[in-house]
């Protein structure tokens, strides 16, 4: 009879390596191997095709989903400006639910039973890959070998050399790294005492500000319905524009965060971000919704914005609320059509000017000058009604006694 199979997320990595073994003997599964290109650096994907393939999946897929994950997933997160704890753009976390997507339609076709992936046991992204993929098909079984076994990365070690798993030979990276376009996480070795400075070799993104070129440098961004269309006049699609922006930020060393973060799991982590081209557009993109958006609408999806970035950074991507808030969102973005004018300085990306057909700032109102038509004499019977509850409040409290407290 047939063996069972289980599609595994698949990232070339000791871990997932060694899981591919494991699967086939402590579960008796054939396993397919699955990996996804969500634009990460410096990775030979058909290199890790064929690893797997040696290490004995039954067959190995490498799918480029670039182009959806920008129209599908990096569109949302930036029309959301979406920056959990107000300062960390999702880069993991928006990675996931795309992953999540193929591997269920991958087990799908396949008939597979069975999803694994290689996540330890502390982290986000366990629960992030489970919950989606519970959402997307709850009759699914998942499985975390990594999380199961309990080895040590010595133990793991050895545990793929007595099989012949080829192991990482130069001495690698003490650090835990996953990136993709819209950024890069950098986690561990060091980076585990708060008070220790990064060193500057755990950057790739990025320049060190010192180094950067001493001229500054200007970008125009033109929008359409909230999503970026070209670079200064440009047109160009949004992948272009994604990693354009990452190389021009990058190499005046904007775009770093070293933040403490809470993770879903209850504990606080030390994380290192390079995330130039995406700080840089949710910057404009903010910059321009500041003149295309009503008073009441701009203060509301602040709101949204920050829940938003909760949902997907606790996993729930596929769920009824983060749905119904991108219903919300989307129908934000009408107007939100112009032009942004960034400029780029030594570590620093600053809005230096913001222009649109559907603009509501209006000239003629906000000027000092002799074209103003606001009309100051009505700001007279506004204060008197607006202040009114506050002053028969004061006349009580003066009655009992209480003068105005400063
Ligand atoms: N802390 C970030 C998050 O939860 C980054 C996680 C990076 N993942 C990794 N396997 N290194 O989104």
């Amino acid at each position: 009879m047939d063996k069972q199979k289980v599609v595994l997320a698949y990232s070339g990595g000791l871990d997932t390596s060694v899981a591919i073994q494991w699967l086939r003997e402590r579960h008796d599964l054939d396993v397919v191997a699955l990996a996804i290109d969500v634009g990460q650096l410096r990775q030979d994907l058909e290199m890790v095709r064929e690893k797997a393939l040696g290490i004995g999946a039954v067959e190995s897929i490498v799918r480029d989903v670039k182009t959806e994950y920008v129209d599908d997933f990096v569109s949302k997160a930036l029309q959301a400006n979406a920056l959990y704890e107000n300062k960390y753009p999702l880069v993991s976390a928006l990675s996931r639910p795309i992953i999540v997507k193929h591997l269920v339609e991958e087990a799908h076709r396949q008939g597979a039973h069975y999803i694994a992936h290689g996540c330890t046991g502390k982290g986000n992204d366990q629960v992030r890959f489970e919950v989606g993929i519970m959402a997307l098909d709850p009759d699914l079984g998942v499985l975390a070998p990594v999380r199961d076994w309990g080895m040590t990365r010595e133990e793991s070690m050895e545990y793929a050399k007595e099989r012949g798993i080829p192991v990482p030979t130069t001495s690698e990276s003490p650090y835990s790294i996953d990136d993709n376009l819209w950024g890069r996480a950098i986690e561990c070795g060091v980076l585990e005492d708060p008070w220790t400075e990064p060193p500057e070799d755990i950057y790739v993104m990025t320049s060190a500000a010192r180094t950067a070129a001493d001229e500054s440098e200007y970008v125009e961004i033109s929008f359409r319905e909230g999503l970026p269309v070209a670079l200064d006049g440009r047109i160009m699609g949004l992948e272009e524009i994604v990693t354009g922006l990452n190389d021009v930020a990058g190499s005046h060393g904007f775009g770093r965060i070293d933040m403490i973060e809470n993770r879903l799991v209850g504990l606080k982590s030390r994380e290192i971000y390079e995330v130039p081209g995406a700080l840089a557009l949710i910057e404009a993109h903010k910059a321009l919704e500041d003149v295309c958006l009503e008073r009441d609408l701009l203060h509301y999806k602040l709101g949204v914005e920050q829940k938003w970035a909760e949902l997907v950074y606790n996993g729930l991507w596929f769920s009824p609320l983060k749905e119904a808030l991108d219903g919300f969102i989307e129908s934000t973005q009408q107007l939100v059509t112009g032009d942004v004018k960034l400029r780029f300085f030594k570590g620093s990306c600053v809005v230096v000017g913001r222009r649109s057909d559907y603009s509501l700032y209006d000239y003629e109102l906000a000027t000092y000058d002799e074209a103003d038509t606001f009309d100051h004499a009505a700001s007279k019977g506004f204060i008197d009604l607006w202040g009114l509850p506050t002053k028969v409040w004061a006349h009580q409290r003066k009655r009992a006694g209480h003068e105005g407290e400063v």
